[in-house]
């Protein structure tokens, strides 16, 4: 069998190729390369069989043979053009595709390069085939090359990326993949959708990643007339703070919105960086917030045509001649008093409502104000330098905070509703006049503080980094530093 100069080059290079390609695919850590390379490598053996078929064929037949075909030189531009863009464009030790020139730019390149090097190689067989078969392709593939095309400009204008939260038409989702035919989002709900690309391309998307993934919520609330506008933006904006999640700049702010039939409505306004977390972060918002205002007595109203007549004043009497007194009886540290001092004391309680993980009190805060579980559970914790150690729990009919309201002192511990806690509040003053009637109250308090400080030593000496203040001189008698504290005789 008689072989051509050029056939031979024709193979050499083919088998050249092919060595350099097979290690390449075995060495490289990215699959996407090594599926790329693994067609490069078929295409070449096809083209080796193809042309080794036809020369057989024509030597066979004696038909003239000199050179290699236009198909095999063709499939040899194509898998070597293939091959170059797979290692041009990925990261060869990595598993990924690369950001900046996705699969679809990737294979745009490829048919690109291939049509350059086709028509050079075979230029009058490509227009007489390319006439007709752009008609029809053209006409079956109409929707298909929309799609496209859509697909190609998304990638060149980059309105989006893969990883970035978007909202096209009325799908938000995050972005999963972009390909020829459509744009694939995973919604917050866990659903997969897939988007046709012209249908992108035609609406308006919203990124919410891009420029930057700062984005402002916002909540909107109604309160009563007779609530004083500053204090509603105080309190949202106090709740803002209170929330890790919500982004301290840009500052949180608040807006009176609208007098409305039945409220003054406002639009609480805050920044988030994490989109994917915005429904948890304003359902904790409005959560919170429902706890705070409801702290300062700001009643979030009924519509105005709900026939209920609610007259708070009245509630609050009825509650405080009710279970606020059935609360003081119950509680041991009041057991001992008059009745007269027990209706005083349930008088100058005030009910207050915690949500679960709040903190009630801070270490190290001023107070002047203490605290009767009526419901719920909280825990005493001592911190210093980051570390945290529980010191006990407190349930029902327990009290807490009398240590910085009766000595003065910053707060010892950090006191946190276990779950929503129910409780009464005493302030300084008014409790003074109790105390100064029933001196017995006093001597056993002081006795139960000074057990809680016992505890507080113990706890403290096991932790490391403690760096509280506990001092020895502290063990001497609460009962004279409150008479001192509070001017009792
Ligand atoms: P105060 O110091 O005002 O604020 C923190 C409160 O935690 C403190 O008052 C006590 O009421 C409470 N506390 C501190 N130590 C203990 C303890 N060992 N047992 C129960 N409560 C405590």
């Amino acid at each position: 069998m008689h072989l051509s100069g050029s056939f031979v080059a024709y193979l050499v290079v083919l088998i050249a190729v092919g060595a350099v390609i097979l290690p390449l695919q075995a060495i490289t850590r990215n699959g996407f390369i090594r599926g790329k390379l693994r067609f490069s490598l078929l295409v070449i053996v096809a083209a080796a069989g193809y042309e080794i078929a036809s020369n057989y064929y024509q030597l066979h037949y004696q038909l003239p043979t000199d050179q290699p075909s236009a198909i095999g030189k063709l499939l040899l531009a194509l898998a070597i053009v293939n091959a170059i863009a797979a290692l041009l464009f990925n990261p060869f030790r990595q598993e990924k595709i690369s950001d900046r020139y996705p699969r679809i730019v990737q294979d745009a390149v490829v048919v690109g390069a291939f049509v350059l090097v086709a028509t050079s190689v075979a230029p009058d067989k490509l227009w007489a085939t390319s006439a007709i078969g752009g008609l029809v392709l053209g006409l079956a593939l109409q929707d298909t090359l929309g799609n496209l095309f859509a697909g190609l400009a998304i990638q060149v204008e980059k309105p989006f990326g893969v990883g970035d939260w978007i909202k096209a038409g009325d799908y938000e989702g995050r972005v999963a993949e972009v390909t020829w035919r459509a744009t694939k989002i995973r919604a917050k709900s866990g659903k997969f959708v897939v988007i046709p690309n012209s249908l992108v391309s035609k609406d308006t998307v919203v990124n919410y990643s891009k420029p930057s993934p700062i984005q402002r919520m916002s909540f909107s609330i109604g309160l009563a007339y007779d609530v004083p506008p500053n204090l509603v933006k105080r309190v949202a904006v106090e709740t803002c703070a209170a929330i890790p999640s919500i982004l301290k700049e840009p500052a949180p702010d608040v807006l009176l919105t609208q007098y409305a039939d039945s409220s003054i409505n406002y639009s609480c306004r805050f920044w988030i960086d994490d989109f994917s977390r915005s429904d948890p972060i304003i359902d904790e918002f409005a959560t919170l917030l429902y706890y705070r205002l409801k702290r300062a007595h700001l009643n979030i109203p009924f519509p105005i045509r709900d026939i209920r007549i609610t007259q708070p004043v009245a509630e609050d009497q009825v509650e405080a001649d009710g279970s606020r007194l059935a609360f003081v009886e119950k509680a041991g540290l009041f057991r001992n008093l008059e009745m007269a001092d027990k209706e005083a004391i349930a008088r100058i309680m005030h009910p207050v409502t915690f949500a679960a993980g709040e903190t009630i009190i801070r270490q190290a805060d001023a107070g002047d104000s203490m605290f009767f579980v009526k419901n719920g559970c909280v825990r005493v914790v001592l911190e210093s330098n980051g570390e945290r150690h529980e010191v006990t729990q407190l349930t029902d009919g327990d009290f807490f905070g009398e240590m910085a309201l009766l000595t003065g002192e910053p707060r010892s511990a950090t006191v946190m509703a276990v779950c929503d806690v129910e409780a009464y509040v005493l302030s300084k003053e008014p409790f003074r006049e109790v105390l100064q009637q029933n001196p017995a109250i006093v001597e056993k308090i002081s006795e139960t503080m000074a057990l809680r400080k016992a505890m507080l030593e113990q706890q403290a000496s096991q932790m490391s980094t403690l760096a509280i203040r506990i001092q020895a001189e502290e063990q001497q008698n609460f009962l004279v530093r409150i008479q001192r504290f509070f001017g009792l005789g």
